[in-house]
C-alpha cells in the first residue's frame, strides 16, 4: 500500500480564532482549550500573539509551560522587539516555535507598510535570522500571500529559508482565492523556490467567500504539508479553515487524498462543544460534522434507508467524530460512575477533584430536570472546571 503523506495540523483557535468578534478568552479558558487540543492530537498550537497585550503574553506563557507533546507557537511581527517578546513567552515550552510575519502584496506594501519590496525582503530575512538565533523552529508567513506577485513570493521564501525558516506559510489573508488558482500558486511556489525542500510549505486560508476548506484541500493536493485551521472555523471576519472539515475530508476520502493527519477524530465533537461554550460562538445546526443536524435524518425515505443500511445516507459514522447517538440518558438516579463514564466517553479528561465538583453540580441539576442531555453535561463540565 502506498505510504500516506502526513499533513501537519497547526491550530490557531487561540490566536486567529480569538480574533473573532466577541471571542476573547481568559488564561484559564485558553489553558482548558489548549489541553483539549493536545488530546485531540494537533501538531502545533498557536497560543497567541504575545506583543498584543499583557494578557496574551501571560496566556501564551502558561500554555507553553503546561503542554508536553504539542509544539507551541507565538505569533510576532517581523521586528526584533516583537520576536524577543514572543520568545520570552514560549521559551519554556517542550517544543517552542516562533511564527513571524510580514505582508508581501503590493497593496499592503503601498498602503499599510509604506515599504518597497526590497525593504520587505530585508526585513523578513533579518527577522527570521534573529528568530533562528533563538530557536531552530521558525515559521515565516507572507501575509496576503495569495494576492502577492508569485515571483516575489518565491524570492522571499527562498531568502527566509536561507536565513533559517523551517516552515513557510502562504496565507489567503482576505479569503480571495479560489481552489484551482490557489493550487496553481502552491505548485508555482514548489517549483520556483529552489530550496523549498528544506522547509514545510504551509497554507492559511480565510473564509470570506466560503472557500477556506476547499482552498486548503486544493493546496494539500498540490503539495502543501501544513494546514492552519481553527476549531469550528472561528476567526477574523468570516473565519478560518475549519479543523474538522479538513481532517474529516482527508479521513473520509482516503482513495482521493493521499494525505493523513495525527488527529484523534473521536475527540472532534467534544472539542467543538468546548470551544463553542467558552467563546460563546454558537454552532449553526447545519454546520458540517459538528452541527446538531449533521447526523440527523428527517425525511421518511432517508430514515427508512438508514434503518436498512446507514451507508445509504451516512458518509461517516457519528461515533468517528465523537458523537455518541446511543449514549445513555442520565437522570437523578444516575450514580457517580455513570456520570464519570459518560464524561470520559465524551472525550473529557478531568481530574478526580474536577469530577467531584461536576458530580455535585449534576445532582443539583438532576433534582430540577427530568433528563440530562448531552449539552447539559458539556455545560456542567465547563462550569465546574472553569468557574469552580
Ligand atoms: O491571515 C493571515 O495572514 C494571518 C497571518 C498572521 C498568518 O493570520
Ligand atoms: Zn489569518
Amino acid at each position: 500500500m502506498e505510504q500516506k503523506n502526513k499533513v501537519v495540523i497547526f491550530d490557531t483557535t487561540l490566536r486567529d480564532g480569538e480574533q473573532s468578534p466577541g471571542a476573547s478568552m481568559n488564561t484559564a479558558e485558553k489553558l482548558r482549550i489548549a489541553t483539549q487540543l493536545e488530546l485531540l492530537g494537533v501538531d502545533v498550537i498557536e497560543a497567541g500573539f504575545p506583543a498584543a497585550s499583557k494578557g496574551d503574553f501571560v496566556a501564551v506563557e502558561a500554555i507553553a509551560r503546561k503542554l508536553k507533546k504539542c509544539q507551541v507557537a507565538g505569533l510576532c511581527r517581523a521586528s526584533e522587539d516583537d520576536i524577543t517578546l514572543a520568545w520570552d513567552a514560549i521559551k519554556d515550552a517542550a517544543f517552542p516555535r516562533i511564527h513571524t510575519f510580514i505582508a508581501t502584496s503590493d497593496i499592503h506594501l503601498k498602503y499599510k507598510l509604506k515599504m518597497t519590496r526590497e525593504e520587505v525582503l530585508e526585513n523578513a530575512v533579518n527577522a527570521v535570522r534573529y528568530a533562528a538565533s533563538l530557536t531552530p523552529n521558525v515559521e515565516f508567513s507572507a501575509e496576503d500571500g495569495s494576492r502577492s506577485d508569485p515571483d516575489f513570493l518565491c524570492k522571499v521564501f527562498e531568502a527566509v529559508i536561507d536565513a533559517g525558516a523551517t516552515t513557510v506559510n502562504l496565507p489567503d489573508t482576505v479569503g480571495y482565492a479560489v481552489p484551482e488558482e490557489f493550487a496553481a500558486l502552491v505548485t508555482h511556489v514548489l517549483k520556483n523556490t529552489p530550496n523549498i525542500d528544506r522547509a514545510v510549505l504551509s497554507v492559511h486560508c480565510h473564509n470570506d467567500l466560503g472557500l477556506a476548506t476547499a482552498n486548503t484541500l486544493a493546496a494539500i493536493r498540490a503539495g502543501a504539508r501544513q494546514a492552519e485551521v481553527t476549531v469550528n472555523g472561528i476567526g477574523e471576519r468570516a473565519g478560518n479553515t475549519s479543523l474538522e472539515e479538513v481532517v474529516m475530508s482527508l479521513g473520509t476520502r482516503p482513495n482521493f487524498f493521499n494525505e493523513m493527519t495525527s488527529i484523534d477524530t473521536t475527540r472532534i465533537y467534544p472539542t467543538s462543544r468546548l470551544v463553542s461554550m467558552i467563546t460563546g460562538i454558537m454552532i449553526q445546526p447545519n454546520r458540517a460534522i459538528v452541527g446538531a443536524n449533521a447526523f440527523a435524518h428527517e425525511a421518511g425515505i432517508h430514515q427508512d434507508g438508514m434503518l436498512k443500511n446507514p451507508m445509504t445516507y451516512e458518509i461517516m459514522k457519528p461515533e468517528t467524530v465523537g458523537v455518541n447517538k446511543n449514549s445513555l440518558v442520565l437522570g437523578k438516579h444516575s450514580g457517580r460512575h455513570a456520570l464519570y463514564a459518560h464524561i470520559s466517553e465524551k472525550g473529557y479528561n478531568l481530574s478526580e477533584e474536577e469530577l467531584n465538583i461536576v458530580f455535585e453540580k449534576f445532582k443539583h441539576l438532576a433534582d430540577r430536570k427530568k433528563s440530562i442531555l448531552d449539552e447539559d453535561i458539556d455545560a456542567l463540565v465547563n462550569e465546574g472546571v472553569l468557574r469552580g
